[in-house]
């Protein structure tokens, strides 16, 4: 048993009712690990469950956060893999670093978590590297490759290109081979592709009601477009990662970062739309 410190939200419905609180957390159970956050991811998806926008928000008092990376400090009781011929597993040991992937519980000083939704930190990355990765990098892969059947060579538009899944998208598009077309909100986000991701100034249009076709049209030239979670699946979570770190050997980029104490700022912040790249706590 050890304590902690938590964000914590009585009842889905506003960003307000967000609340720092201590608790205990339970020694780690059979297959777990306990790991110290130095760094919490933060997604869309976590002010949709704070407002209860979310279907798979928990009903009553829940802590928000699907992803955080630190250090491991404790192991609970081994437990046999679910498949000895499966997916590789990567051993987890006390003091590694490791970037985590979970179903709420992330905004704490502490986390129990099963060791197959850890994997160990690429080399040079830091740990806000480390949170900004899995929910937005699965989900690019996930919906580009495993869903879209992306082929190299096919068209694709990416809507909120600057973001978190928009800037991972467009690293899998470009380690894939296909051609993109991006859409963001503001002409910042704009300069920030073509300097950063060397997308032609043609190939982003910033959204406006009136123009969007015309430059879409423009931007496709004539060509046309092909193609406009895992947690229950966490033997395929190993296969996804390699196959991500083989083909997106960059970190992610971290935009901007807060303290724990700002979690509400920081989903402030998210929220505006105002964002590049991705958001994180650094505890
Ligand atoms: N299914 C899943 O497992 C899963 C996982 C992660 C994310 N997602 C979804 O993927 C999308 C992107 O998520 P993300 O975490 O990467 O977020 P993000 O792109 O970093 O931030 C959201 C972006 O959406 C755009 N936007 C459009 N309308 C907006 C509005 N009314 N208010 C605020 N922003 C608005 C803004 O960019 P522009 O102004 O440039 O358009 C904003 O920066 C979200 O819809 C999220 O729910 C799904």
């Amino acid at each position: 048993m050890r304590t902690r410190e938590v964000w914590r939200i009585q009842r889905a419905g506003t960003l307000d009712r967000l609340e720092p609180h201590t608790d205990s957390l339970p020694d780690p159970g059979p297959g777990e690990a306990r790991v110290i956050p130095e760094a919490i991811g933060l997604n869309f998806a976590d002010i949709f469950a704070c407002l209860g926008l979310y279907s798979a928000t928990p009903a009553g008092a829940f802590v928000p956060g699907l992803e955080f990376a630190g250090v491991v400090e404790a192991l609970g009781p081994a437990v046999p893999p679910p498949d000895p011929s499966g997916e590789p597993t990567h051993p987890i040991r006390p003091g590694d670093r490791v970037f985590g992937l979970t179903r709420f519980g992330a905004y704490a000083t502490a986390v129990n978590l099963g060791v197959r939704y850890l994997r160990p930190i690429p080399p040079g990355w830091s740990f806000a590297e480390g949170a900004a990765f899995p929910v937005q990098a699965l989900t690019a892969w996930h919906g580009l490759t495993e869903l879209g059947a992306l082929e190299p060579g096919d068209s694709v538009l990416v809507h909120s290109a600057a973001g978190g899944v928009g800037l991972n998208a467009l690293a899998i598009l470009a380690a894939v081979g296909a051609r993109v077309v991006a859409t963001v909100g503001r002409p910042a986000k704009r300069d920030f592709l073509v300097e950063r991701c060397g997308l032609s100034p043609n190939q982003v249009i910033v959204r406006d009601r009136h123009t969007f076709g015309p430059q879409l049209d423009r931007a496709l030239a004539a060509s046309r477009l092909d193609l406009i979670w895992l947690w229950d699946h966490a033997d395929r979570l190993a296969r996804a990662y390699d196959r991500l770190a083989h083909l997106v050997q960059r970190p992610p980029f971290v935009g901007r970062c807060f303290g724990f104490d700002d979690t509400p700022a920081a989903l402030r912040y998210l929220q505006s739309g105002e964002s590049i790249g991705k958001v994180v706590l650094e505890v």
